[in-house]
C-alpha cells in the first residue's frame, strides 16, 4: 500500500523562525523578540531590566521572564529572528519554490503581535491582517493548503509581562480574540488550523536542557499556565467550528517516545509515568475533553492546586480537537539507575540508547519510534493524524561544484516515511506530514542558522552576514519526486 492521493505533503516552519521585520508594519514585541542568538554550547539569553538595568537570563521557548522584569532590546546584542531569513519580503519567492516540489500544503504561523501588537487592543493591526491574506493568497494561487499554528512561541511580550507568563484567565479571553478574529478574517482561505505549537513543552522542558526542576512553585506555574491554554484551545475550536463548520482545528503536541532502559519494572513504570506526565497529559485532555485519571498523581506529587471552574470543565468537553497532530524528532530512554551515559535535545534528556545514532545536536534518529508513535496515539484516541515537523539539523557545505549535496537529510525523511508508511498499512489514519523544515531558518533552541533544516538553502550565517539568497538543495529534488510519486519514489 502506498500514502493516501489526498495526502498533504509539505513542509513546516514558524513566524518567528523566519519571517524578520520583527517592528514592520506596526508589528508589537514578542517574547522571542528579545531572545538573543546561541549556539550548541551557549545558551540563548533573553533580555530584560531590571531596576533600570540591562540583564540577561538563558531562555528556552516558551518560558517566561523573571518577576518584575521588563523585556527589553539591548543594542549590544544580536538577535537572529528580527531579520531572520526575511521571509516577510520574499514570501513569493519562498512559496513559489514550495510550490515547485509540489506542496500540497505549507504550515506557516501567524506572529499574533502582528494582528494584536500588545496582545489586548481592542481592533486588530489591519497591515499585520493584510500581510498574512497576501500570503495566504500566493498559496491558493499554487493549490496549497495553509495549515496555519495560532501560536507558536510568540506570545506578545506585553502580555507575558502582565500576565506572568499565562498565569491569569484574562490570557483565555484575549487568545480567544486573536484566534476568532483570524477565524472570521481568513475564512475561505484557510481549512486547518493549530491551537498551540508542542503544548506540552511546558512540562517537557522542567527536565530538559540541563534542568532538573523540582520546586512545586515552578510546577503549580507549569500546570495553570496549561489549564488556561486548554480552556482557551478548547474555546477556539468551538468558535471554529461556528464560524465555518469546515474547519478543522487541531492540537499540537512534541511527540517524544519513551523507552525502557532495562526490563527492571521499575524502569518500565518510570516510563510509562514519564509519558504520562511529558505527552499524554496534554494530548489526553484536549483529545478527550477531561483531565486523564492520573492527572491528580501529577499534581499532588507537587502539590498542586489549579483554578478551574465548571465552565471550563464545559469548555474542555466541547472543545476536543479534530485531528492530533505533533512534531517528531526523536526518542529517548528512561531508566531509575545510574547512568554515565546521558544525552538530550529537544526538550527531552536520558540515557543513551546503544541502538541508536545521534545527531551533533544530541538528538536519537529513530524512525521505528515514529511508526509506534503512531500507532499508540492513534489508537489512544482514533481521530486523523498529521506529523508537523520531522526533520535533521545539520551543518551543510556548498560543495565545489556550487551545490548542496545533503543526502544524509535525504537518508533521515526517507526512513521516515517508510516509517510512516507502515503506520498506514497498520491501520492509522494519518493525513499529512510536513517537514522541519522546507526551508532554512533560525533554530529555535540555539538561535543558529547553521543548524540548517531545509530543502532550501538561505544564504545567511550565525552573525546576521549573507545575501539571503535561496537555492535548491539535493533534498529538493528528491522531495518533489517523493510528492509526484504519492510517496512510492524514495
Ligand atoms: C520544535 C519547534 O521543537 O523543533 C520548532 O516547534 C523548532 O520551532 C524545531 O525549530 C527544531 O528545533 P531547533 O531547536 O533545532 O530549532
Amino acid at each position: 500500500m502506498s500514502f493516501p492521493k489526498n495526502f498533504l505533503w509539505g513542509g513546516a516552519t514558524a513566524a518567528n523562525q523566519i519571517e524578520g521585520a520583527y517592528d514592520v508594519d506596526g508589528k508589537g514585541l514578542s517574547v522571542t523578540d528579545i531572545t538573543t542568538a546561541g549556539s550548541l554550547n551557549e545558551p540563548r539569553y533573553l533580555t530584560y531590566k531590571l531596576n533600570g538595568k540591562m540583564e540577561k537570563a538563558p531562555a528556552m521557548p516558551g518560558a517566561g521572564l523573571p518577576k518584575g522584569a521588563v523585556g527589553a532590546i539591548d543594542p549590544n546584542a544580536y538577535y537572529p529572528n528580527h531579520v531572520a531569513i526575511d521571509f516577510y519580503h520574499h514570501y513569493k519567492e519562498d512559496i513559489k519554490m514550495f510550490a515547485e516540489m509540489g506542496f500540497k500544503t505549507f504550515r506557516l504561523s501567524i506572529a499574533w503581535t502582528r494582528i494584536f501588537p500588545k496582545g489586548d487592543e481592542e481592533k486588530p493591526n489591519q497591515k499585520g491582517l493584510d500581510f498574512y491574506r497576501r500570503v495566504f493568497e500566493e498559496c491558493k494561487k499554487y493549490d496549497i493548503e495553509p495549515l496555519v499554528t495560532i501560536s507558536h512561541y510568540e506570545d506578545p511580550l506585553y502580555l507575558s509581562e502582565k500576565y506572568n507568563d499565562w498565569q491569569d484567565r484574562k490570557m483565555i479571553d484575549l487568545y480567544v480574540k486573536y484566534a476568532t478574529t483570524l477565524f472570521k478574517e481568513y475564512k475561505g482561505l484557510v481549512k486547518y488550523w493549530l491551537t498551540f505549537n508542542e503544548i506540552n513543552t511546558t512540562l517537557l522542558m522542567l527536565n530538559a536542557f540541563g534542568n532538573n526542576v523540582t520546586d512545586d512553585a515552578t510546577y503549580q506555574h507549569a500546570y495553570q499556565k496549561l489549564h488556561y491554554q486548554f480552556v482557551a484551545s478548547a474555546r477556539a475550536v468551538k468558535a471554529a467550528h461556528e464560524i465555518d463548520p469546515n474547519y478543522v482545528v487541531g492540537n499540537m503536541i512534541c511527540g517524544v517516545v519513551d523507552y525502557p532502559l532495562t526490563s527492571d519494572p521499575a524502569d518500565v513504570l518510570a516510563t510509562r509515568h514519564a509519558m504520562e506526565k511529558n505527552i499524554y497529559y496534554c494530548g489526553d485532555v484536549q483529545c478527550k475533553g477531561k483531565y486523564p485519571t492520573y492527572a491528580k498523581r501529577l499534581w499532588d506529587e507537587h502539590n498542586v492546586h489549579l483554578d478551574i471552574t465548571e465552565q471550563d470543565e464545559k469548555d474542555l468537553a466541547e472543545g476536543t480537537v479534530d485531528m492530533y497532530t505533533f512534531s517528531y524528532y526523536m526518542s529517548n530512554v528512561i531508566t531509575t539507575h545510574e547512568v554515565k551515559d546521558k544525552v538530550g535535545g529537544n526538550f527531552s534528556a536520558g540515557a543513551k540508547n546503544p541502538y541508536l545514532k545521534y545527531s551533533e545536536w544530541g538528538r536519537a534518529t529513530d524512525p521505528t519510534g515514529l511508526q509506534y508513535y503512531l500507532e499508540v496515539m492513534y489508537d489512544r484516541y482514533d481521530i486523523p493524524m498529521m506529523v508537523v515537523e520531522n526533520g535533521l539539523g545539520a551543518v551543510d557545505k556548498i560543495a565545489d561544484d556550487g551545490k548542496i549535496h545533503d543526502d544524509y537529510r535525504i537518508d533521515y525523511l526517507r526512513d521516515h516515511i517508510e516509517a510512516m508508511q507502515k503506520a498506514i498499512d497498520d491501520g492509522v489514519d494519518l493525513i499529512g506530514y510536513t517537514t522541519w523544515s522546507c526551508i532554512d531558518l533560525v533554530s529555535a533552541g540555539t538561535g543558529q542558522m547553521s543548524k540548517r533544516y531545509g530543502f532550501i538553502y538561505v544564504d545567511r550565517d550565525d552573525n546576521g552576514e549573507g545575501s539571503l539568497k535561496r537555492m535548491p538543495k539535493d533534498s529538493f529534488y528528491w522531495y518533489k519526486k517523493v510528492i509526484a510519486s504519492h510517496g512510492e519514489d524514495l
